[in-house]
């Protein structure tokens, strides 16, 4: 995202760590201070601004950004001698969680600004000039409604396919997870809102949205009608938007799936095959002590369901191994439970302490090698059958999103529905990224696939 350098133009850094969200965000930090006169620049070095858009879900993520913090102050220091000023930001869930605590630790920091408060970055700059400032209160104002549009160009850049905040927050509250704390309470934005966004984005030539929300088949957005909508039903209207291909929506809560939101993956053509739905454990022990509100079997109905409505689906799901008082043989739930789904993709961790959490303070923490043991087997046994899902893509011909160009002349890179990346020859065929070509899958390889192609299409799924 280099651009040619204006004299007078300032530079904007902006690193993104976690979940889909944070993407998001950045994105809109970056549209935010653009009419500032901002540009992003992909060179730290460059930058008059650095924004540091930080996840707090383990400790893992949230450690990085004092080790990266670290790597900032000799770089800010640097500049400072060649005459530059650097103002250093840290975003996001640590920003939220930790708060005045960010710069006690690190003094670098100019500005620390909670993940619902970037909206006023231009404001929160001008006061960094005089001093730190933390700004982690819950607004009473939508940020939303404070975020200038992105230029159709920016859009473009961005490429074809593009999140969409549709809900934020959550209110679950599973034993282990800081969400609730640090993004706060469930909050949909209204269905209006919603499709200005789409339509915009479709307009400059997006063909695929991701409707996100840290708990989004919780949507439940004003319609137009005065009624509370629910994710199913936005979907049906979103599809409506001209130019929109392709639907996703992630993440979703096994309470959530409700038989309209399944139905949608029958009868909306749109709708792609692939959902990703948290389990975190196959023990029903487990999951009543993670507070999820559901057992083991009440995950595989909803899975028969889904896959009764849409059996060629592409499943995904997250995994905690080694919560606390988890036992070998909750583990072997867990496992069976994996063996049960296949799933083609998916997501695994080991239990980490989470300060403020309810299971942070569980006495039965389990020992540090029994959690990466467990990992490791469950891993192995996921990537098989990621890899079992992929080869039966083999000889398929399958509608292909194309994102871009490769790295051969003529070759283009890529989307099945199930979010394979696929890249084919299409030398002389007149295709154009944005466009859906249907790709006979030829030859596979770990992490993508190769095609042939046998049709263009322009605008189906
Ligand atoms: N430890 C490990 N993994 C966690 N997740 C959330 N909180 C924790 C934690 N304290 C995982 C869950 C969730 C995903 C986004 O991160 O699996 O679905
Ligand atoms: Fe965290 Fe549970 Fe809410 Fe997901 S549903 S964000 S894991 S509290």
């Amino acid at each position: 995202m280099t651009q040619t350098p204006k004299p007078a133009g300032k530079r904007l850094f902006v690193k993104s760590y976690g979940c889909q969200m944070n993407v998001y965000d950045a994105e809109r930090m970056a549209d935010v201070l653009g009419p500032e006169g901002f540009a992003e620049t992909a060179d730290v070095a460059d930058a008059d601004v650095i924004v540091l858009n930080t996840c707090h879900i383990r400790e893992k993520a949230a450690e990085k950004v004092y080790s990266e913090l670290g790597r900032l102050r000799v770089l800010k220091g640097e500049r400072a001698s060649r005459g530059l000023d650097t103002r250093v930001v840290v975003a996001g869930c640590v920003a939220q969680a930790e708060g005045a605590e960010i710069q006690r630790r690190m003094p670098v920091v100019d500005l620390v600004v909670g993940p619902q408060n970037y909206h006023r970055l231009p404001d929160l700059l001008a006061r960094a000039r005089s001093g730190p400032v933390v700004d982690t209160e819950f607004p009473v104002e939508d940020k939303f409604d404070h975020l200038p549009a992105p230029s159709r160009q920016v859009m473009q850049r961005r490429g074809v396919s593009a999140f969409v905040t549709v809900q934020e927050g959550c209110d679950k509250f599973c034993a282990f997870c800081v969400v609730p704390y640090t993004r706060g309470a469930e909050v949909s934005r209204p269905v209006a809102k919603v499709l200005a966004d789409v339509a915009r984005l479709a307009e400059a030539g997006i063909r695929e949205v991701t409707l996100i929300g840290q708990n989004v088949n919780a949507y439940h957005g004003e319609g137009p009608d005065g009624r509370d909508w629910t994710l199913a039903r936005l979907m049906a209207r979103v599809a409506e938007v001209p130019g929109i291909a392709r639907i996703r929506y992630t993440t979703s809560h096994p309470l959530d799936m409700d038989d309209a939101l399944i139905a949608v993956h029958r009868d909306l053509p749109q709708a792609m095959p692939y959902l990703h739905l948290p389990v975190q454990s196959g023990s029903d022990r487990i999951l009543k002590a993670m507070n999820r509100r559901h057992d083991a079997a009440a995950y595989l109905r909803a899975i028969d369901k889904v896959r009764a409505a849409r059996p060629d689906i592409a499943l995904s799901s997250d995994f905690i191994v080694g919560f606390p008082g988890e036992t070998d043989a909750d583990f072997e739930d867990t496992m069976r439970l994996v063996d049960r789904v296949r799933f083609a993709a998916a997501f695994s961790f080991k239990y980490s302490q989470r300060p403020g959490t309810p299971a942070a303070d569980a006495g039965e923490q389990v020992a540090e090698p029994v959690k990466a043991e467990r990992l490791a087997r469950l891993q192995e046994r996921l990537e098989a059958h990621r890899q079992a899902f992929n080869a039966g893509a083999l000889g398929q011909v399958m509608p292909v999103l194309v994102e871009r160009e490769g790295r051969h002349p003529g070759q283009l890179v890529g989307k099945s529905p199930y979010l394979q990346g696929v890249h084919f020859d299409a030398a002389g065929s007149g295709l154009r990224i944005g466009d859906i070509a249907d790709v006979e899958i030829v030859a596979l390889s770990t992490n993508s696939m190769t095609g042939r192609l046998v049709g263009e299409r322009a605008s189906a799924a």
